[in-house]
């Protein structure tokens, strides 16, 4: 009898960090440099996802009593993510520049600890949700820097088709990392007995067209014309078509992991009272377009490929249309249809 197989455990499991470093057979001159600095985000992500499940008997729910950058209230849990995320990717030794949504400017690794890779990245998205206890996540975009020897605030401001690897974890029903290394998108669930991340989602892939859209319609009287007539024709399809369903849990790494794993489109718009849009460039809507283009999908602005658009600013914002290819051009036809 195999003990192991009798009991339900897995000897052989492909854990995360196995499957990026079977990834890397593929290019001899890999160095392992972008596995380090993975396991060390990998290290955070676990760390926040057990603060996440223990907020409520650790009192770590509420208001850390600040503002951020961008003037919004920051929970304890933003703080302490974001410190988690920091102190693991500069002690990976190759980071060598960091973009948080917390920091108002660039985090500079420590000359003796700095590496070749910049990391933007938002520790934990959807805060408002924190204390409700809806689905909340962390996202991450990498580069690698410019220059080799000083980095400056313009090696984080390169557009997103620069990336080497992007990725988010869900800390939903079960924590989840989502990742991309330039090729395909894995997922890999949390096993909390092991505390390792197993490969559950191989190759994950989007629909070419859904059957969900997800957007903010409190909202909608700031909307163009073009957005009322796509929502319009989600709810109202022509001829005998059933209608969309609509789903919109305002967190993105939620909205966005459902759209990938289902189908349709996820929909945060610039509009009249927001004229740039909510969310970050560099930290929420490029690591998205990234793995939604690498699953197949597409991401526009309504106006450019999102992956296309040049950063001038750390904390600049975008619109941001993702989803099933078919889906997102049925939303552009209405954008460029109604100029
Ligand atoms: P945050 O970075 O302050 O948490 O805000 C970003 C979040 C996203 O997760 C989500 O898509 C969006 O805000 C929801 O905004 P709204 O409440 O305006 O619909
Ligand atoms: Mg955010």
């Amino acid at each position: 009898m195999d003990p192991a197989k009798s009991a339900g455990i897995d000897t052989d499991s492909m854990t995360l960090t196995r499957f990026v470093l079977e990834g890397q057979k593929e290019h001899p001159d890999a160095t392992g440099d972008l596995t380090i600095l993975l396991n060390a985000l990998l290290t955070a992500i676990k760390a926040v996802s057990t603060a996440v499940r223990r907020a409520g008997v650790s009192d770590l729910f509420g208001i850390a009593g600040t503002t951020n950058v961008q003037g919004e209230t920051v929970q304890k849990l933003d703080v302490l993510s974001n410190q988690l995320f920091i102190n693991m990717l500069s002690s990976s030794y190759n980071v060598g520049v960091m973009i948080s949504e917390e920091n108002e400017q660039v985090i500079v690794v420590d000359e003796k600890r700095r590496g070749k890779y910049i990391v933007a990245f938002d520790p934990l998205d959807g805060s408002s949700n924190i204390d409700c206890l809806v689905s909340i996540g962390s996202i991450f975009g990498i580069y690698r820097a410019k220059h080799d020897d000083h980095p400056t605030v313009d090696d984080a401001l390169q557009p997103g088709n620069q990336m080497v690897a992007a990725g988010y974890a869900l800390y939903g029903s079960a924590t989840m990392v989502v990742l991309s290394t330039g090729g395909p998108v894995n997922g890999f669930t949390l096993d909390p007995n092991v505390g390792e991340f197993l490969l559950t989602h191989k190759d994950m892939r989007i629909k070419p067209r859904g059957k969900i859209f997800s957007i903010n319609e409190a909202y909608s009287k700031y909307w163009d014309q073009g957005l009322h007539d796509y929502v319009k024709r989600c709810k109202y399809p022509p001829g005998d078509k059933a209608p969309y369903n609509a789903r919109y849990i305002g967190s993105m790494v939620a909205d966005v992991h459902r759209t990938i794993v289902y189908g349709g489109i996820f929909m945060y718009p610039a509009h009249a009272k927001s004229p740039s849009g909510k969310l970050r460039l560099l930290y929420e809507c490029n690591p998205m377009a990234y793995l939604v283009e690498k699953a197949g999908g597409k991401a526009t602005d309504g106006r450019q490929r999102i992956l296309d658009i040049c950063p001038t600013g750390l904390h600049q914002r975008s619109g941001c249309y993702l989803g099933s290819t078919e889906d997102v051009d049925d939303l552009l036809a209405c954008l460029q249809g109604a100029k």
